[in-house]
Order: structure tokens, then sequence, then C-alpha cells
């Protein structure tokens, strides 16, 4: 196995997702099992940034990500809320805001990366829309509800690797991996 990476993330979920997108294009990445600080900021971009920085120096090179659900109708709600809004309202209430005939909706993924004064960071989206009832036990957080574009099932009802192959996440980390092939000295 090539180099190490460290991830940032309480979410085990997300850490699979990057190990299966990262390790075949030569990266390990390792769980670190902490939730950083999270500002109340209104992208996901502040949001990454500012984790990155909240790493500790002694930590590289280390990961870090941002996700969240934005639903059209809702104005992109629950947007960098999605996990606030998840942990309250769950999936039936969410479904319950969603109304009328627009139920598109996108997922987003910033990944951040850091090594020495290095920072960059990936973005990902996939379209789709809010499902009308969940389906599905595969994945985490809001997969049951959302399909994506030009699909019939929920990512709940996909496998791994089809989710991985159109997620917002999964683009994230190839455009990472693609980057840190291009970059392999980055000073760590
Ligand atoms: P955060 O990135 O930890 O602030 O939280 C993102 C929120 O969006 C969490 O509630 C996640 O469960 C949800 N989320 C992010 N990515 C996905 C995904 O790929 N599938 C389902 N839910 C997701």
């Amino acid at each position: 196995m090539g180099p190490r990476v460290d991830f940032y993330t309480s979410n085990p979920g997300k850490v699979r997702e990057l190990q299966a997108v990262l390790a075949p294009m030569g990266y390990a990445v390792r769980w670190r099992k902490e939730e950083l600080t999270e500002p109340q900021a209104d992208t996901l971009e502040k949001v990454a940034a500012f984790k990155l920085l909240n790493v500790p120096d002694s930590v590289v090179p280390v990961i870090v990500e941002d996700s969240g659900l934005f639903i059209r109708s809702l104005g992109g709600f629950p947007g960098v809320y999605s996990a606030y809004v998840l942990r309250t309202l769950g999936l039936p209430g969410v479904l319950r805001l969603v109304r009328g005939p627009d139920r598109t909706a996108e997922f987003r993924a910033v990944v951040g990366y850091r090594a020495g004064g290095v920072t960059h960071l990936f973005s990902g989206r996939v379209r789709g829309s809010i499902a009308h009832r969940s389906r599905g036990k595969n994945g985490f957080g809001y997969d049951p509800i959302f399909i994506p574009e030009g699909h019939q099932r929920t990512t709940g009802e996909m496998t791994p690797e089809e989710k991985n192959r159109l997620s917002h996440r999964g683009i994230a980390a190839r455009k990472l991996g693609r980057w840190l092939a291009r970059h392999p000295a980055s000073p760590d």
C-alpha cells in the first residue's frame, strides 16, 4: 500500500467510501475517529477549510470532509445543516417537508486535504430527487430517500460500488486521488 492519509470523521460510512475509492489509487486511508469542531458557516467549503485548520499540525497528511443534501423546493435546505436536521427530524420528518411536484435535490461533498503548508479542496455533486418513502438499507444518512438522476433506486438500495461510482463523495475522492498522483512529492 502506498502513502497513508489520516481521515478525521466520526462517520464510518464516509471512511468506507473514501477507502474504497483511494485504496485502488494507491492510498491508505486511516480513520481518525474524531469529529472536528464545525463552524456555523453557510457553505461546505468554509466548513471543510475550517476543519482543516483545526487539525493538529503534527497530523499530516490529513483529509476532512463536509457534505450535505440540498433540496431545491426548500431553497437548498438542509444543506450545511444536514446532520442536525437528520438527528432532529429524521427521514420521516424530511419526507414530510418535501411537498409539491418538485422533488429535485443534490448531494454535495467537499473533501479537504492538507499536507505541510499545502491545502486543497475537492468538490463533488450528484443530482437526483427525493423518494416518496425510505427504501434500502445500504449506505447511511439520507441514502434511503435519495434517487440519483437517471436511476430508479435510492442510493440506499445500491451496492457500495454503485454508489461510489456516481456519488458526490466518490467524485470528490477521485479528484483528490488524481491530484495526489500528480503531486507525489507534496511535502508532509
Ligand atoms: P457532515 O458532513 O458530517 O456535517 O454531515 C453531513 C450530513 O449529510 C449527515 O447527516 C450525513 O448523513 C448526510 N450525508 C452526507 N453524505 C451522505 C451520503 O452519501 N449519503 C447519505 N447521507 C449523506
